[in-house]
């Protein structure tokens, strides 16, 4: 019998909202987590397919599972994610130690694969495309942990219709479907109660929330609303102090979130608006439906909303066709906006995407040196925005243990992260260490490249006074 579970994940946040998704799942069904993989009688693989590197971390990791499995009769292999999404049945025919396989939109047929599985059943579940079906699942099992207290992770809608020409998500996460607002009303409200201080929505294009209704004029049929009206919504919902949202497109980008943004003081300075190119002759070619001008300007519009708000975002490099000119010009989109941090990647033709089919790749080394090129000027951008912070206070949500060091003078190293979503390490002195997923008040006194170092010596008199009394009455962002 299955027991004990471990999953392994790939990829981006959605994929790790979807193993605690089957981690939830797996607990209702009588399972636990698993402390090792020795102790492990099911591992389930969460794949990743955006670029070919991810990709292949499967199929290492097959190899290495079929010898964990041998080592004792009944354990389990499962997998699910983008891969499986994009392989199918194949999984099972081609990887005889995979005892189930399932697709992004078929996580709540799980523990039933697995009881199927510990009959002898292999099975494989890729149905439901288009089935709101797949939000309906159950509220969070008393044992089950999620990595982060005080934050949590909120599904709205999933899929994605733009078909950019680079990338296999359309094809992996299937069409757009939006969850209707009470069911993600109620999920906000049921975490809030639960002590659950920061919200991240998500979705694969998560502005895009509701608006084939909103177009259709069908919002009350569906059950839907327009994407700002949503957050306002999440605002008033009790103990949520902080609203986040990832990744919206610019095209969905409209003045009521621009609004939001100047309204809504829940809603976090902080928006991760991937650019992909700072070159309209790629952004073109790349099928991505703006322009740099009409990238600017939605820029423009969040700063005039909400002046310390931090942009971040995502860039491609190396594209086909992509010339040392576009390169330079997303240099200068990247300088001009002045990015807070931005993730950056080369190029990878993926199966089935529009650019797979395109001439003029660029050469591989001429990609790694843009690539190194871009990063090294995201590090100055994200040194000076961190250097720019030293002086000022900021909230701060406690994490867990800093990444930074061990026990030391000044008490134990714990990180967090401040609105804009910087990493800011602090050190508290055990006796009034606050609790983790609490909001507390710190003030910035150094910067490195990585992220910002605080002090809570410096936290106003009166709050650390109440705080070595109360541990509930922490400073409030
Ligand atoms: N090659 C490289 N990077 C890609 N991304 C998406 N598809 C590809 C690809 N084929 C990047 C984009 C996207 C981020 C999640 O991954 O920048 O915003
Ligand atoms: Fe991929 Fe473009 Fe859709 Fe983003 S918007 S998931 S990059 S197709």
């Amino acid at each position: 019998m299955a027991r004990a579970f471990q999953i392994r994940t790939y990829g981006c946040q959605m994929n790790a909202h979807d193993s605690e998704k089957v981690a939830n799942l797996l607990h209702h069904a009588g399972l636990a987590r698993a402390e090792s993989e020795a102790e492990a009688d099911l591992v389930v693989v969460n794949t990743c397919s955006i670029r070919e590197k991810a990709e292949h971390r499967l199929y290492t990791d097959l190899g290495l599972l079929r010898l964990w499995k041998a080592e004792r009769p009944g354990r389990l292999i499962g997998v699910g994610g983008c891969v499986a999404q994009q392989e199918g049945d194949s999984l099972l025919r081609r990887y005889p130690q995979v005892d189930f396989a399932f697709g992004t939109h078929n996580l709540r047929w799980v523990p039933e694969m697995v009881a199927a599985a510990e009959r002898g059943q292999r099975e494989a579940r890729f149905d439901d495309d288009l089935s709101l079906a797949r939000f309906d699942l159950p509220e969070r099992h008393g044992d089950f942990r999620s990595a982060t207290p005080g934050r949590a992770w909120l599904t709205v809608m999933e899929g994605c219709d733009l078909f950019c020409s680079f990338c296999v998500v359309p094809s992996t996460r299937g069409r757009e479907i939006s969850r209707p607002a009470v069911s993600i009303l109620e999920e906000a409200r049921a975490l809030g109660e639960s002590g659950v201080r920061e919200l991240t929505l998500l979705g694969q294009t998560v502005n895009a929330y509701g608006r084939h209704d909103v177009r259709r004029e069908r919002t009350a049929a569906a059950g839907t609303m327009a994407f700002g009206d949503l957050l306002a919504a999440l605002a008033q919902i009790p103990g949520i102090a902080r609203l986040r949202y990832t990744s919206p497109h610019p095209v969905f980008f409209d003045d009521a979130l621009v609004r939001a943004h100047a309204e809504l003081p829940q809603l976090c300075p902080h928006v991760h608006l991937p650019v992909q190119s700072g070159s309209d002759r790629m952004l073109a070619a790349m099928r991505r439906r703006y322009s740099v001008r009409e990238y600017l300007a939605i820029v423009a519009a969040l700063r005039r909303a909400r002046p310390d708000i931090a942009i971040t975002t995502d860039v491609i490099v190396g594209h086909p066709g992509e010339t040392r000119a576009d390169f330079e010009a997303t240099l200068a989109l990247v300088r001009e906006v002045g990015f807070v941090d931005s993730f950056s990647f080369k190029y990878s033709p993926r199966p089935g995407t529009a650019s797979a089919e395109l001439p003029d790749a660029v050469a591989a080394d001429e990609s790694q040196a843009r690539l190194a090129e871009l990063q090294e000027l995201q590090r100055e951008l994200t040194y000076a925005a961190h250097r720019a912070r030293v002086g000022t206070r900021t909230a701060v949500l406690v994490e867990g243990a800093s990444r930074r060091g061990t026990a030391g003078p000044g008490g134990i190293p714990l990180q967090g992260r401040d609105p804009q979503h910087r990493v800011v390490n602090f050190r508290a002195p055990a006796a009034e260490a606050p609790a983790l997923g609490s909001l507390i008040e710190i003030a910035i006194v150094e910067a490195t490249p990585h992220s910002m170092i605080g002090s809570l010596e410096l936290e106003p008199a009166a709050a650390r006074a109440a705080r070595a009394v109360d541990p509930e009455a922490r400073p409030a962002a």
